[in-house]
Formats: C-alpha cells, sequence, structure tokens
C-alpha cells in the first residue's frame, strides 16, 4: 500500500463506521436470474421493448456514422444528426431553444455554475438533487445569496423571499432570482406543488427578475402528452420573448431539464432554455466546451425512443405505470396502516394536492417510493434473499433519520410482481414486530 492509499483507507474508515461506505454491487437482471428488480429507473420498460430494440438496429443498419461523435459540439461533435434532435425537442417540447448534455449532471452543474451572476440569488427546495448543489457551489453566487427552503413548504418559501427582501432588494435591483425545483422528487418520490410555488414567487419577485429551473428528470416521458412532462402539461413552458406567438398558457417556467438515464432508457440530456441563454452555455459551460459530444449510437436510440414515445406503444406504457403505481400504492397503504411508522413508514403526505391539469391523471401515481426505515441495509438484505432488488438509501444521498429503500416500478412489472414484494415487506415487518422468545419457539 502506498502512503497516498493508506492515507485513503484511513479515510474511508470513518465512512465504514458510520455505516456509510459505498461499493459497486453488480445485479444479475436479466430473466433467467429470477431476481425483480424494483431498483432500476427504467419506469417505461424502454430498454426491453422488442419495438424500439428492431427499429434501433434497423437504423443502425442503415446510418453511415453509428459510433462516436470524435468532438466536442464546438468541434467536430457538431453535426446535423445532433442538430436535428435539438429542433426535435424544441417542436415537442414546445421550447424556444434547446441544448443537449452528455448527462443532466453535465446540464445542471453548466447551467447553475456559468449562467448566475455574482449579485443574483438562488433560492432552492432542499431536496433538489446533488448536481444543482454541486453547480450552485462552483458558481460566483455569495453564499449568504443562497438560500434553501423546506421541501414542497409554499409557507417557507414566502418567508425565505420575505427574508431576502429584507437583506436586498430595492426597486432599482436588477440582479437574478434563479429558482431551483424538481417536478417529481428523485427521493421521497413526491410532486411539487408547482403552480403554487410559482404564484407564490410571482407575489415577491417582478416575473423580468425570475427564472425558474425545473428539473424534470424523473417525469420525462412519463407525464404529460406523449411523455412531454410536467411543465408542458399545466402549460408553464417558457423561455419566449414576450409577444412570441410560440408561447401557450402561462409560461412561468424558464429552463426545464429533461434526462435521458431514466425513462428514457438511454443517457444524456437536454436542457430547453431561451436563445441566449443556450448561446451563453456554449460560451462558458465548461462540461460541454471541453467534453466529447454524445455519440451517434445514443442520437440514433434517442430518435427511435421519441417515435415511440409518439405512438401508442408510449401511450400503453405510460398507462401501465400509472395503474401499476395506483396498485402499490393502496397495497402499501393497507400494509402501514398496520404497521408501527418506527419500523417502516412512507414520507408525510404532501402539503398540497397535485396540480389539476388535462393532461395529467387527476392523482397521477409516482413510480418512486421512498419506504423510511431505520435498517434500510438489512431490509434490503432481507428483500434480496426473497429475490427483489430493492436498494437502500442512506446519508448523505439523504439526511440522517431519513434512511430508507427506494421502490421504483417500471411499466413492464405486473401485479404478481408487486404481490410478492407486499408479501416480502409484510414477513419483514411481522419479524421485526415480534418478540425474539416468540421467533425462537417457533424453530
Ligand atoms: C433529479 C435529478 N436530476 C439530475 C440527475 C442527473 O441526471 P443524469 O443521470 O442524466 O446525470 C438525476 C440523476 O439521478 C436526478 O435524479
Amino acid at each position: 500500500m502506498t502512503e497516498l492509499d493508506r492515507r485513503l483507507d484511513s479515510l474511508l474508515d470513518g465512512r465504514r463506521e458510520k455505516k456509510r461506505f459505498r461499493s459497486l454491487k453488480e445485479y444479475d437482471t436479466t430473466p433467467e436470474s429470477g431476481l425483480a428488480d424494483f431498483s432500476s429507473n427504467d419506469y417505461l420498460s424502454l430498454t426491453s421493448s422488442a419495438s424500439l430494440r428492431k427499429a434501433y438496429l434497423s437504423k443502425l443498419e442503415s446510418t453511415p456514422s453509428i459510433f462516436g461523435s470524435t468532438g466536442s459540439r464546438l468541434l467536430s461533435g457538431c453535426t446535423p444528426s445532433h442538430s436535428s434532435l435539438e429542433k426535435r425537442f424544441e417542436r415537442f417540447f414546445n421550447s424556444p431553444a434547446a441544448l443537449l448534455f452528455n448527462s443532466g449532471w453535465d446540464a445542471n452543474v453548466s447551467f447553475f455554475a456559468t449562467v448566475p451572476q455574482p449579485n443574483d440569488w438562488v433560492i432552492y427546495d432542499e431536496l433538489v438533487h446533488a448536481s444543482v448543489h454541486s453547480g450552485v457551489r462552483a458558481s460566483r453566487i455569495p453564499i449568504e445569496r443562497r438560500l434553501p427552503f423546506n421541501h414542497n413548504d409554499p409557507a417557507h418559501l414566502e418567508k425565505v423571499l420575505k427574508r431576502m427582501q429584507n437583506t436586498a432588494s430595492t426597486s432599482k435591483d436588477t440582479s437574478t432570482v434563479f429558482v431551483a425545483l424538481e417536478s417529481l422528487y428523485s427521493m421521497d418520490g413526491d410532486f411539487s406543488p408547482l403552480p403554487t410555488l410559482l404564484d407564490i414567487l410571482e407575489n415577491y419577485i417582478p416575473r423580468r427578475r425570475l427564472c425558474v429551473v425545473l428539473d424534470e428528470a424523473h417525469s420525462t416521458g412519463v407525464y404529460g402528452q406523449q411523455g412531454r412532462g410536467i411543465t408542458y402539461a399545466l402549460g408553464e413552458e417558457g423561455g419566449f420573448d414576450a409577444g412570441d406567438q410560440r408561447r401557450r398558457g402561462k409560461g412561468r417556467v424558464d429552463v426545464r431539464l429533461m434526462t435521458f438515464g431514466k425513462a428514457v432508457g438511454c443517457s444524456g440530456a437536454v436542457l430547453l432554455c431561451s436563445p441566449t441563454v443556450r448561446s451563453f452555455l456554449i460560451n462558458f459551460a465548461r462540461p460541454l466546451i471541453f467534453s466529447t459530444a454524445l455519440p451517434h449510437s445514443t442520437i440514433i436510440a434517442l430518435e427511435c425512443v421519441w417515435d415511440i414515445l409518439q405512438n401508442e406503444e408510449g401511450d400503453q406504457r405510460r398507462q401501465s405505470l400509472m395503474s401499476l403505481a395506483e396498485y402499490i400504492h393502496n397495497r402499501l397503504d393497507q400494509l402501514l396502516s398496520r404497521t408501527p411508522p418506527n419500523i417502516l413508514h412512507l414520507p408525510p403526505d404532501p402539503i398540497l394536492p397535485f396540480p389539476q391539469a388535462t393532461d395529467l391523471p387527476a392523482k397521477p401515481g409516482s413510480p418512486i417510493l421512498g419506504l423510511l426505515t431505520p435498517t434500510p441495509h438489512a431490509l434490503s438484505a432481507f428483500l434480496l434473499e426473497k429475490g427483489f432488488i430493492v436498494r437502500p438509501v442512506v446519508p448523505p444521498t439523504v439526511p440522517p433519520g431519513a434512511e430508507r429503500v427506494r421502490i421504483c416500478l417500471r411499466a413492464g412489472m405486473d401485479e404478481k410482481m408487486i404481490d410478492g414484494l407486499i408479501a416480502a415487506l409484510t414477513e419483514w415487518v411481522h419479524q421485526q414486530t415480534t418478540p425474539v422468545a416468540d421467533l425462537r419457539a417457533k424453530l
């Protein structure tokens, strides 16, 4: 062991002691493994779609360039197929401009590290993704101008806005207030009360000084007409100049992030924004400037995925996912109603109901369930023995005290699989609530 390894290892010991040590675990999720995967973000089960596979292979066969893009977007990586996919996204998501990134991580870091200027503000839901935090940390916004508010809590957002007004604003203030939100939060699986938050923001900050950035990583492809996302379904997509004919609805979400690593079943992301923000990122976003652009194989796959999202198969997959979500929520509610919360419970119900819109289900089910438990590793190991892959999530990914296992649904599952998982969870709860002496007597 080198001196460096020795020092690093002693730092890792700290993680081991706190039971926060991370390691890579490989799971065989092929049908032959007999394991049911409740950990994947493949919400629409597109990675196993036979028609997607067929369309992709056939398109690869007939396309001259299928390998790497061979350069950054500023060099050889800006091909007609990259630009044409961006144009497709502009039309599909109704955005004035679209910019591809190699990942959602890169897009969030790029945006927050470069776009806000030193006298701007950033207000963010405390549970926004780590990539937003990393971007903000790398930005030039002073620490005292970075303001979190309690998760999905409109009253606390108001408090934070009042605090900000007291510290800063004069009528001549031209700084921008960036607000970072997610449509569907990845750990609690709950939705943002978006219209309420936007109304509050408008009450405190003039529109011209606001820049709302909504991360739709977990809703891309899943919600809204043909999977256009929650912002679109609510008519809040923005980034247009005043008077732009393409503008629909209120348009109060200025920037949207749609990612391709989850329901879309590929990798990469697209940032939907104004043409000026796009141009600014092309000039200053280091992850975009200094990294090889998405390979042709991914661009081809994304075109094939979008063909499916826009046809009947996409609708069917979204419907299956919604009915499975309803089913598991009902089954879990039954189990949890007779389970002591210190053994297993769901995060508290949302403060506000989900907003209504024509293109959204009246009570949209979430494909993510965070099941809180003080012993996530033990529960995950127990479920694996029973044939279910359900991963533990521990600090620092979630705050201390919010340890959980995270259950993710996929459109290709069936109710029998969910029944199996509920039976295993019931057995676990039973074991935890049965005194040790009773268990011994049974052995
Ligand atoms: C809310 C959210 N935003 C951004 C990302 C990053 O996306 P990607 O996996 O494409 O880097 C993730 C990924 O976990 C996420 O959950």
